[in-house]
C-alpha cells in the first residue's frame, strides 16, 4: 500500500503536496517525493525515510510551484532506497509519474524497452510507465494520448498520477488501487484517500476502475477507457482528518480486520494458479527446496502462532517441521544440520530476539529465509532470501491482517517445500480453496454474530479457548488477541489437553471457545461434551450445520472450505470477539496498555 497525492492552482501547492503525504503517511512510511512543475521546467524531490525527513529538505530549497503530485511509498518491488522512491521519470526527466499497486507486467515492459534504450534505474515495477509515455509522445501522441496507451499497455493494479514538463495539468487513472479527486474553490486535488487534502476542500469525487482524469486549476474532466466523457457526482464529505485515515471505522483494528480480504488477494496475487493446483513464489523457482529435510521456524507473539500454523500444513505434507519461540531459540539452540531451512516469521521484520535467533543460525552456516511484511527491514536484508507478506502497513499494535497473510502465505511456502522435497503432489483443492479465501472471509466479516456474543459473555471470568491440530495456534492467538486488547484473562490450550488441567478452572462464567476445522470434528465434539459436563458455557467455531455448533451454547459460524485453511477463517472470528469485548471495556484498542507493536530490544 503507498499513497499518492497532487495538486493543481495553488500558489501552496508544494506545503499542500507535503501535508498531503503526512496525512497519507499510514499507507506507507519507507520512502517518499514530489514532483512539482514551476517556470524552470519539472524538479523531483524524493529520498528514503520519512515525509518529515523529506519536508525537511525541501523546505530548505523552497521550491515554488502551482502544480505538482506526491507519493509516499509501502515498498513491494525493490528495497525503500532514495532511487525507488517515486516519482519516477523517463529518460529525459519531462515526465514523471507516482503509483499506488503493482504493475504485474513490470518485467516484460522492462525487457522491451531497455532492448529500445531505454535507462531504466530503480528496482521498481512503476519506472516502465514514464518511458512508455516517453516513448508515445516520440511517436507524436498528444501528452494525453500517450497517457492513455501507456495506461492500456498495463496490467495489475493501478492508481496513477503524472505531470509532464511545460503543462500545468495532472492526468491520472486508477484499476484496483484508490483514487480521489478533491473539488477546491481555486485549485483542484487527486489522492490515495481524503485525509490528504480534506484540510483544503470536502467536496470528493470517488473514481471507479477505468476512469482516467485531466485536471487543471480550472476544473476537469474524467473519461472512462472507451474515452468517452463521464460526470461523477460531488460528495460532500464531513469527517475529520483523522476519522478519515480510519476509513470511518472507530479503531485501526477494525479497518485492519475488514481489510483482510483485499490484503490476502495482494499476498496470492501472481503466487498460485488454481488451475494447475500449483504454487509459483516469485524468490523460489521451481525445486528451490530440493535438499530440504526440516524446517525450523523462529518467530514471537502472533508470528509464533502462525509459525506454528505453518508447521502443521508441512506436517499433514510430510515435511518435518518445529516452531521455536525466537528468545527460546537462543536460549537453547536445537540440533541442525546442513538441509535445515530456518524461515523467521516477523511481520515487522525487526523483532530483537526474531533477528538474534536468525543471526544464530547464520552463524551456524543454515540458510535462513525471512518471511515479513515490510521489504527494507532488518530481517530482510539478513535473510539469504525473503518471501514478503504483502500485507500493507498495519497500525493497530493487535495483529490482524498481517497474522493472516502470514498463514496464507506460509501455506504457499508449506507447499513449495513439499513439492520440491518429497513426493507430495500439488493439491489443486488446496489451491483453489486459497483463492476463494479472500471471499469466505469477507462473508464471516459481514454475518459475524461476534458482537452479541461479546454482549452475552461481557462479564465472565477467564476465557479459553481450544483446538486440535491446525486450530491449535489459532486457539492460542484467539486468547491472545483477547487479553492483550480486553485485559481480560484469557488462555489457549490443545483441546485435548483439556482434561489434563484446564477443565478444573472450567464454571458457568468460564465461556469456552471450541474451534473446529473440518479435520477432526469428531474428537472435538467429545471436548464440548466434557465442557457442557461441568457447565461450562461453549461458543463454537464452526460450520453453522455442524454438529458441533448444534451441541453449543453460541456458534460463530465459518463456511466449510479446505481444513488447511479452516483456521484462516476461525481466527477472524476470534480476531471479532476480541474487537467487540475490548470496544465493550472502553479499552485503547489500537494501544493497548504496555505493547508496542515492534519491540526492538531483546
Ligand atoms: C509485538 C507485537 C505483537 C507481534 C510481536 C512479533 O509483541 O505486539 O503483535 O506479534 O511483537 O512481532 P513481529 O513484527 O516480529 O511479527
Amino acid at each position: 500500500m503507498c499513497g499518492i497525492t497532487a495538486c493543481v492552482g495553488s500558489e501552496r501547492t508544494v506545503p499542500t503536496l507535503l501535508t498531503g503525504l503526512d496525512n497519507l503517511e499510514y499507507r506507507g512510511y519507507d520512502s517518499a517525493g514530489i514532483a512539482i512543475q514551476n517556470g524552470d521546467g519539472l524538479s523531483v524531490f524524493k529520498q528514503e525515510g520519512k515525509v518529515s525527513d523529506l519536508a525537511e529538505r525541501v523546505r530548505r530549497r523552497d521550491p515554488t510551484a502551482t502544480t505538482g503530485i506526491g507519493h509516499t511509498r509501502w515498498s513491494t518491488h525493490g528495497p525503500p532506497t532514495d532511487g525507488n522512491a517515486h516519482p519516477h521519470t523517463d529518460c529525459t526527466g519531462e515526465i514523471a509519474i507516482v503509483h499506488n499497486g503493482i504493475i504485474e507486467n513490470y518485467a516484460q515492459l522492462r525487457s522491451m524497452l531497455k532492448a529500445r534504450g531505454h535507462e531504466l534505474t530503480s528496482a521498481t515495477d512503476t519506472e516502465v510507465v514514464p518511458h512508455l509515455v516517453e516513448e508515445r509522445l516520440d511517436q507524436g501522441a498528444t501528452t494525453f494520448e500517450a497517457f492513455k496507451d501507456t495506461v492500456d499497455q498495463l496490467e495489475g493494479s493501478y492508481a496513477l498520477a503524472m505531470v509532464a514538463e511545460g503543462g500545468d495539468t495532472v492526468y491520472a487513472t486508477r484499476d484496483g488501487s484508490p483514487l480521489v479527486l478533491g473539488v477546491g474553490e481555486e485549485a483542484n486535488f487527486l489522492a490515495s484517500d481524503v485525509p490528504a487534502f480534506l484540510e483544503f476542500t470536502g467536496n470528493v469525487v470517488y473514481l471507479e476502475n477505468g476512469d482516467t482524469v485531466v485536471m487543471d486549476a480550472d476544473g476537469y474532466e474524467i473519461s472512462h477507457r472507451d474515452g468517452a466523457s463521464i460526470e461523477r457526482p460531488v460528495r460532500e464529505v464531513d469527517w475529520t482528518a483523522e476519522d478519515a485515515e480510519k476509513g470511518g471505522f472507530d479503531h485501526y483494528m477494525l479497518k485492519e480486520i475488514t481489510e483482510q480480504p483485499t490484503a490476502l488477494r495482494q499476498t496470492i496475487r501472481g503466487r498460485i494458479d488454481p488451475d494447475r493446483g500449483s504454487v509459483e513464489l516469485e524468490t523460489f523457482p521451481d525445486g528451490s527446496f530440493a535438499d530440504v529435510e526440516r524446517v525450523q521456524f523462529i518467530a514471537c507473539g502472533t508470528s509464533y502462532h502462525a509459525a506454528l500454523y505453518a508447521v502443521q500444513i508441512l506436517s499433514n505434507r510430510g515435511v518435518p517441521a518445529d516452531a521455536f519461540l525466537a528468545s527460546e531459540y537462543t536460549a537453547g539452540v536445537p540440533p541442525t544440520d546442513e538441509d535445515t531451512l530456518v524461515v523467521g516469521v516477523t511481520q515487522s521484520g525487526e523483532t530483537a530476539d526474531t533477528l538474534n535467533a536468525l543471526e544464530m543460525a547464520r552463524e551456524r552456516g543454515l540458510e535462513t529465509v525471512a518471511v515479513t511484511n515490510v521489504i527494507g527491514s532488518t530481517a530482510a536484508r539478513t535473510c539469504d532470501e525473503s518471501l514478503f507478506i504483502r500485507a500493507g502497513p498495519e497500525i493497530g499494535v493487535a495483529a490482524t491482517k498481517t497474522f493472516s497473510s502470514q498463514i496464507v502465505t506460509l501455506c504457499c511456502l508449506a507447499e513449495r517445500i513439499a513439492t520440491d522435497s518429497t513426493d507430495h503432489c500439488p493439491s489443486e483443492t488446496f489451491v483453489q480453496a486459497i483463492e476463494e479465501l479472500p471471499g469466505m472471509i469477507e462473508s464471516v466479516i459481514d454475518r459475524s454474530t461476534a458482537e452479541p456474543a461479546a454482549i452475552a459473555y461481557s462479564d465472565s471470568d477467564s476465557y479459553f479457548f481450544v483446538g486440535r491440530n491446525e486450530a491449535r495456534p489459532v486457539a492460542l492467538e484467539g486468547a491472545l488477541k483477547l487479553k492483550e486488547i480486553s485485559y481480560e484473562h484469557a488462555e489457549g490450550f490443545a483441546a485435548g489437553e483439556l482434561k489434563h488441567g484446564p477443565l478444573a478452572l472450567v464454571t458457568e462464567s468460564t465461556p469456552v471457545f471450541a474451534i473446529a476445522t473440518g479435520s477432526n470434528e469428531e474428537r472435538m465434539v467429545s471436548t464440548t461434551e466434557e465442557i457442557r459436563a461441568r457447565d461450562g458455557p461453549v461458543i463454537s467455531v464452526a460450520p453453522a450445520d455442524s454438529e458441533i455448533a448444534a451441541l453449543a451454547d453460541h456458534n460463530l459460524a465459518v463456511p466449510e472450505t479446505h481444513p488447511d485453511l479452516a483456521g484462516v477463517l476461525a481466527n477472524v472470528q476470534l480476531q471479532l470477539f476480541a474487537y467487540h469485548t475490548a470496544s465493550l471495556l472502553d479499552r485503547a484498542i489500537d494501544k493497548p496498555r504496555n505493547l508496542a507493536k515492534s519491540v526492538t530490544v531483546e
